[in-house]
């Protein structure tokens, strides 16, 4: 398993470029499904979950050409199996983003139920509750979920009011409806920036879903889907977690091609604590860090509030800042994991249930430390860079998932960070590794 050495004490320095966005490309991908004609995307990130989302397209039966790294031809012209198994679905959660599309275009779909992961239970119930609505018939066999549309025909549409806001759930129905008879409505819907690219992308196609980004999505089935080219929005998450690196070293970065307007909360948290963030353009962040860090709270939320996705991240920054910070996590059970961690480093952190207390300023010092999962991974990676002395992070395949060549992009902007490999199978994509946690 791969790991990353890093010696800290750098400040970060010069510009980085933000890639298209994990969350966005891999609904995107899974809405060719929908479609017997070419989906084209752009600007996909090259991360290991869009190669292990091709190889489920693939194993499925349809064509993936790619003319340039970032860009996917997608033709699901011919569809042999209706099925995403455990060995994929452990491995990455999205995958259950094929059964919508399945079940509305095929009539028929079979997924691995994903169980537990690192960061907590994670049901996918609400999904199967809402295709119910749409007339599925949901069965739970030998861990799978086997879902048939009404007389193996169309699903039809329905009103569905999500009793939790779930992101992929939302995908997953929203790509449902659209081949459904009649019209579906969404209450409490996901309104992150990934549902509104998705239903871009699906009325391109043809669709009509209208109120995406809001919590009230409206679609109108139609009878089939054509072809379409979409170009996937930036990264967002990425970029939050550039900004923290700016700041957590005292850096100046400029941040491009990313959308500020999606982050709009955790810019704004990131000011309160004295980052600054200046919008040189529409595309372009200029983060440095002129003053002291002041410890502010926090508390994830879905969007347009904090992302749980910056959370550990945010932990990390805390670590550097003036004061105690309180981090209340509600939209995963168990997300602290990177908490234990940073404390080896010399955190001062305590947790009770869903809130962690990080008390700062600490000098932070390297050790060897494990990567939990994908945001637990970023969150090590920041500390290290701060850190004085040598840090050691392993199983950076978490990272891998999510983040495209992160240790290239810091180390252009001055970080000393390195990857060691540890053997050439074990960085091979799709090689389960042992122990590898089913997550985000
Ligand atoms: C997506 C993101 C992930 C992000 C999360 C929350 C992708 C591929 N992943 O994950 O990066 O951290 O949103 O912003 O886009 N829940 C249920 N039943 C369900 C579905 C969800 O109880 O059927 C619960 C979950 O356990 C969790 C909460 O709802 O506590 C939110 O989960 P959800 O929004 O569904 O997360 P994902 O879509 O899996």
């Amino acid at each position: 398993m791969d790991k990353f050495r890093i010696t800290g004490g750098r400040a970060l320095s010069g510009r980085v470029s933000i890639s298209g966005a994990k969350n966005s490309a891999l609904p995107c991908m899974a809405a060719a499904l929908l479609s017997a004609e070419t989906v084209t995307l752009h600007n996909l990130p090259y991360v290991r979950d869009i190669i292990t989302q091709r190889r489920l397209l693939e194993d499925l039966g349809a064509t993936v050409l790619t003319p340039e790294l970032r860009t996917h031809k997608i033709s699901a012209s011919h569809i042999e199996l209706f099925e995403a198994p455990y060995e994929l679905v452990r491995t990455m959660r999205a995958s259950v983003l094929v059964l919508g599309p399945l079940l509305s275009r095929f009539g028929k779909a079979k997924v691995s139920l994903p169980g537990g992961c690192a960061i907590g239970t994670r049901p996918i119930d609400l999904h199967l509750v809402a295709f119910e609505k749409l007339g599925a018939e949901v069965k739970l066999e030998g861990g799978n979920v086997i879902a048939r549309a009404p007389n193996g025909g169309r699903l039809v549409g329905g009103e569905i009011q999500f009793d939790k806001v779930t992101v992929t759930g939302t995908e997953n129905v929203m790509m449902a409806a659209t081949l459904a008879r009649g019209v579906t409505v969404l209450q409490n819907a996901a309104c992150e920036p990934e549902i509104t690219d998705l239903a871009e992308l699906l009325n391109k196609m043809g669709a009509r879903v209208r109120g995406a980004g809001t919590s009230r999505i409206e679609i109108e089935g139609v009878e089939e889907l054509g072809s379409a080219q979409h170009t996937i929005i930036p990264d967002r998450i990425e970029t939050g977690t550039f900004i923290a690196a700016a700041a957590i070293t005292q850096g100046d970065l400029e941040i491009k091609d990313c959308q500020p307007l999606h982050l709009a909360a955790v810019i704004d948290k990131f000011r309160q604590v004295g980052v600054s963030i200046e919008e040189i353009n529409p595309s372009t962040l200029r983060v440095s860090c002129p003053k002291k860090l002041t410890a502010k709270d926090v508390t994830t939320q879905p969007h347009p509030q904090f992302p749980t996705d910056m959370q550990a991240q945010y932990m990390a920054l805390m670590t550097q800042a003036e004061g105690k910070a309180v981090i209340e996590e509600t939209v995963f059970e168990n997300r602290f994991m990177h908490a234990s961690e940073l404390q080896r480093m010399g955190a001062r952190i305590s947790i009770d249930g869903r809130h962690a207390s990080v008390t700062g300023p600490t000098p932070l010092t390297g050790a060897p430390l494990i990567a939990s999962d994908l945001r637990a991974s970023a969150s090590l990676v920041l500390a290290g860079l701060v850190a004085k002395g040598e840090t050691i992070i392993d199983r950076v395949y978490h990272i891998d998932r999510g983040y495209e060549k992160i240790e290239a992009k810091l180390r252009n902007v001055g970080a000393d960070i390195e990857r060691i490999r540890e053997s050439v199978t074990a960085s091979l994509p799709h090689v389960p590794q042992p122990g590898m946690a089913a997550e985000v």
